[in-house]
């Protein structure tokens, strides 16, 4: 039996994934917070901003599916440490200790700026909407280089939203159930020829954005479909934000954490004045 870490593995996908696996593989799960554990799993508290953390729970494993982060758009800070510090961390330590398999959650927010209208498949440059969206194209092109550079083997999936049932009209078209979740994460592990792959994570939905052929060639059969919740979810729509329903990545679009960055100083200050600071230093 092969044996799995899965980092983030007390968060919600974590969560569903462990039930879903549970007796197929031996699960190693890691978290920055404690977990119940499901059936034999073991557990290993880590934090993945440290790269000593991400040597240790990637020891002796067949394959990651990382999932460890911030999961929402954010401040740069915790996007910086969990997203982009931490997935290095996560790759780079996999390198080290002579793991070859990871599988990794991007997200619909790494081209939530394609409009509503738009099919995309898994060969469109990414347009992120968010810091967090940048964040997932940064683990994109991690995985492209630990491919090419490292004969590693890396499974990008773009998650849609995982849930049992769609909860408003845009999850209609992004709806990944755990069941289809378990499936594409059994690919990723299983294929035994993976070298560099982007799918898309959702089920089968009539209503999908996504062109998802890529995940079609490798063997994934989705088993749901949104539309069997489409009446019951459109008839509890509210109007949304104008702009957000444009766009894939819905709200993400126009959530904001920070403001603006300042604008720059009107007056540029005097070269005398920069020498002085530069001494304090
Ligand atoms: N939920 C979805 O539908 C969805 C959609 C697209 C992508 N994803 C991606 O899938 C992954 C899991 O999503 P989720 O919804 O379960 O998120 P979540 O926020 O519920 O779980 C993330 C987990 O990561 C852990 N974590 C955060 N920082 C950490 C650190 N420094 N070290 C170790 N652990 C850390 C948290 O404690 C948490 O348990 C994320 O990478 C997310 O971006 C999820």
């Amino acid at each position: 039996m092969k044996t799995i870490l899965i980092t983030g593995a007390a968060g919600d996908v974590g969560t569903h994934l462990r039930r879903e696996l549970a007796g197929r593989y031996r699960i190693r799960a890691s978290d920055l917070r404690p977990l119940k554990k499901i059936a034999q799993e073991t557990f290993l508290r880590a934090d993945i901003s440290k790269m000593s953390d991400a040597l240790r729970i990637t020891k002796s494993v067949d394959a990651v599916v990382h999932l460890g982060g911030y999961s929402v758009e954010g401040p740069w800070e915790g996007i910086l440490n969990a997203n982009i510090i931490g997935c290095y961390n996560v790759f780079e330590a996999a390198r080290r200790n002579g793991v070859k398999r990871i599988l990794f959650p991007t997200s619909n927010h790494a081209t939530g700026f394609y409009r509503l209208d738009q099919t995309i498949d898994h060969r469109v440059y990414p347009k992120p909407d968010s810091r967090y969206g940048v964040s997932k194209v940064f683990g994109e092109a991690l995985a492209s280089l630990y491919a090419d550079k490292y004969g590693m083997q890396m499974f990008c999936m773009r998650i849609g939203n995982v849930n049992p049932v769609p909860i408003d009209k845009r999850r209609l078209s992004i709806l990944f159930t755990p069941r289809d979740l378990a499936q594409l994460v059994t690919i990723g592990i299983e294929h035994p020829q993976i070298h560099f792959e982007i799918v898309y994570g959702v089920s089968g939905n009539q209503r999908s954005w996504y062109d998802n052929s890529n995940a079609i060639r490798l063997g994934y059969k989705p088993q749901d479909d949104s539309e069997t919740f489409a009446a019951e979810v459109l008839r509890r729509e509210q109007p949304g934000d104008p702009t957000a329903e444009q766009y894939q990545g819905g709200m993400f679009v126009v959530a904001e954490e920070i403001p603006n960055p300042a604008p720059l100083p009107k007056k540029r200050p005097a070269r005398s004045q920069l020498a002085n600071k530069g001494r304090k230093k």
